[in-house]
């Protein structure tokens, strides 16, 4: 046997393909007769086209077809559910009328020989609009509660506002977050080939089987007849688990060319292109008694939407079981406005949610006095409230502990501008960490070779957290391999079928996936080569051994609230002349159940802080009220932090954590739970370096002069 590899901190497998720039991308593939496509996009954000002139374009060199929606084929837009819950409505349809909802709306396609020939060509399409008034601005707007299942909308237990009226100590505040981007180094891309009514599509995508069924809905094809490949994403944090209008129109200009077309998104037209994470105004109220027990939480927020989708994502849902309190009221509502649609975008609602909650705990430690982690503890609650269930396992505490130690908390001054280092102002501010485990079924194909190795597959995705690699861990665990010997293969809706990778679900999921087809060939091989070792079998055997498992939750989700806890503790320098913020220490403790590749998962969890330190100081898609135009989408102006802007010191704790119900392989997730908590914690350590409380994002240097 070789030695146990869950656990190990194994390298990369696909690191030397990535570095090498041997990994192939969307837009890399080579596809003979390739054809370029341009997209000509909405300059106004609402109204209708009033004209489109297409004559000087179609004449340009190099043009093989100009559509607009007077010409384009009439698409089916079948009903297609894609992710769940996110978006109710109507998906945009492309090129089919003369409506224009928002600004950078695709409305036409230019399909050339090349690149240059189509951008040109699209520059040269004459457009012009009846304009209508449109609603771009969110002040302006009066939120609603999202139509179906009003239930979920607006949640009240015990009588939260009078408890919060008697309550002893209060806060009461409006925290903002603006609209933020995905900014992804791989640009959105697009290459589709018909060959009949078939139809190929390279695509950048969390999620090929979902991509195949949105494509077939549209063309009103069979999904058996769309083929999606995609091996490699270069980040996407969410960006990437819908199927946006550009796949509809490489497909749409691949069959008007009659030849493969590829269709690449501009770094400025993703920032139209793709969702985002929406611009959000939540309201926290926090009651507690003298002792610092929480009395009342009322906690509503509202979020930009699209006036085609009601986009919605799980902002409140922490504030309802993080931390025991008997009187909760939490409200969501969405501000339907002439934006396109937002999507999930990294730890999606808990990241924003905590936001606000994580920073009115702060405010509320400083009303009563009382350190912050020491209010966090007086109200642990001892199970799920919301739900009235115990936790599967929760391991706050231990978190807490553990990065309050590694990080030295106890030398703490309490007091805001207690703490200097030369001209610098130093805060240290802390909050809590959460996101749900999520496990959804999955499927994967083991099948031993008689020389000894094995091909291991599943439709997966691998954005980047490594799935590749923690895949080929658990499949020669699992078979008692050496790694080498294990191939896995994902990114193509020819393998056995995978959830979203995303929800932090892929490792719970996938990994059980893996695991079963696996156990179950071996057993198979040993069995009928009454062997006890697998290479000895396969030799023995001398034929394939092929094993497919589908695995899914059961019914634990009924009787245990299953989540990954986490905490974390950031040190800034505030420069009291400039106002710039340093971040320069960061420590977050995550219990999370079992960690398949430290490594790998200590590279995800730095990440995400550092996506904290974009969110808290940086991050801000700038949307003029005019005409919804983003004037800084571009990464020249839209910031985002690079390693300059990483603490030297980065320290990532994975508390011990065996949590036997969640799913087979004992996983919670790491990809998301390390960007929440972060923002808070940046905007707490800033008031307590500099006694300033900034309660909108980013907190930019003009806001602390
Ligand atoms: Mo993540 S926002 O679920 O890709």
């Amino acid at each position: 046997m070789t030695a146990a590899l869950i656990g190990k901190s194994v390298s990369r497998v696909d690191g030397r393909l990535k570095v090498t720039g041997a990994a192939t991308y969307a837009a890399e593939f080579e596809v003979p007769n390739l054809a370029h496509a341009a997209v000509v996009r909405s300059i106004v954000a609402n109204g209708r086209i009033a004209s489109i002139d297409t004559a000087e374009a179609e004449r340009a060199p190099g043009v093989i077809a100009v559509v607009t929606h007077s010409n384009a084929l009439r698409l089916a837009y079948q009903p297609h559910k894609g992710l769940p819950d996110a978006a109710v409505g109507e998906r945009l349809h492309v090129l089919q009328d003369d409506r224009v909802t928002h600004q950078g709306q695709p409305i036409a396609l230019v399909v050339a020989e090349t690149l240059e020939q189509a951008v040109y060509a699209a520059e040269v399409v004459r457009v012009t609009y009846r304009h209508e008034a449109a609603s771009t601005d969110m002040e302006s707007v009066d939120p609603v509660l999202p139509t179906g299942k009003p239930a979920e909308w607006e949640i009240r237990r015990g009588e939260p506002d009078s408890a919060f009226e008697q309550a002893e100590f209060r806060v009461d505040q409006t925290y903002v977050i603006p609209r933020e981007n995905h900014n992804p180094i791989e640009m959105f891309a697009t290459i589709a080939s018909w060959q009949g009514d078939s139809l190929t599509l390279w695509d950048k995508t969390q999620w090929v089987h979902n991509v195949a069924e949105e494509i077939a809905a549209v063309f009103g094809i069979a999904a058996e007849n769309v083929r999606v490949i995609s091996p490699f994403v270069g980040g996407a944090f969410g960006s990437a688990l819908r199927c946006w209008p550009h796949v509809t129109l490489a497909a749409l200009g691949a069959r008007v060319a009659g030849r493969p077309v590829k269709l690449v998104l501009s770094r400025r037209e993703m920032y139209y292109g793709v969702g985002y994470r929406p611009h959000t105004v939540q309201r926290a109220a926090l009651g507690a008694s003298r002792d610092g027990q929480l009395q009342a939480i009322r906690h509503e927020g509202h979020q930009e939407t699209s006036t085609y989708e009601e986009f919605t994502e799980a902002l409140l849902s922490a504030t309802r079981f993080l931390h025991s309190c008997p009187n909760v009221h939490t409200r969501h509502r969405i501000a339907p406005m002439n934006v396109h649609t937002p999507t999930y975008m990294r730890a999606p609602g808990e990241a924003s949610g905590m936001y606000a909650l994580e920073s009115a705990m702060d405010e509320l430690a400083v009303a009563l006095n009382m350190d912050p982690v020491e209010l966090r503890l007086r109200n642990e609650p001892d199970r799920d409230e919301f739900k009235d269930l115990p936790f599967s396992s929760r391991s706050t505490r231990e978190c807490y502990r553990a990065a309050a130690e590694r990080f030295g908390w106890a030398q703490r001054n309490a007091a805001p501008r207690s703490m200097r280092d030369g001209r610098s102002l130093i805060g240290w501010g802390m909050a809590s960490a959460t996101y749900p485990m999520n496990y959804a079924p999955a499927s994967a194909m083991a099948r031993l070779l008689p020389d000894g190795t094995a091909e291991v597959m599943s439709a997966a995705s691998d954005m980047g957290p490594g799935t590749w690699t923690s895949m080929t861990q658990v499949a020669a665990d699992t078979l008692g391999l050496p790694i080498e010997r294990v191939k896995f293969t994902l990114g193509d809706t020819r393998l056995p079928r995978a959830p979203i990778h995303g929800g932090s679900m892929t490792m719970a999921s996938v990994g059980s996936a893996v695991q079963a087809a696996c156990r179950k060939a071996r057993d198979d091989a040993l069995a009928r080569a009454g062997a006890n070792e697998i290479e000895e079998a396969m030799k023995r055997l001398g034929q394939v051994i092929e094993a497919t498992a589908d695995v899914a939750p059961g019914d634990e989700t009924k009787r245990f609230s299953m989540h990954a806890f986490g905490a974390v503790f950031v040190e800034v320098a505030v420069d009291p002349d400039l106002g710039e913020t340093r971040v320069r220490r960061m420590v977050g403790a995550y219990g999370a159940g079992r960690v398949v590749n430290p490594k790998i998962a200590r590279s995800q969890c730095i990440g995400g802080m550092i996506g904290g330190i974009g969110m808290a100081l940086m991050e801000h898609s700038v949307v003029d009220p005019r005409n919804g135009r983003v004037t800084n989408a571009n990464l020249a102006e839209y910031a985002v932090p690079v390693h300059a802007d990483a603490p030297p010191v980065m320290d990532v704790i994975f508390v011990d954590e065996h949590d036997p119900h969640v799913n087979p392989l004992g996983v919670k997730g790491l990809g998301e739970i390390a960007l929440v908590g972060v923002a808070p914690a940046i905007a707490n350590a800033i008031f307590h370096a500099t006694g300033k409380r900034v309660r909108e994002l980013p907190i930019t240097p003009d806001k602390l002069l």
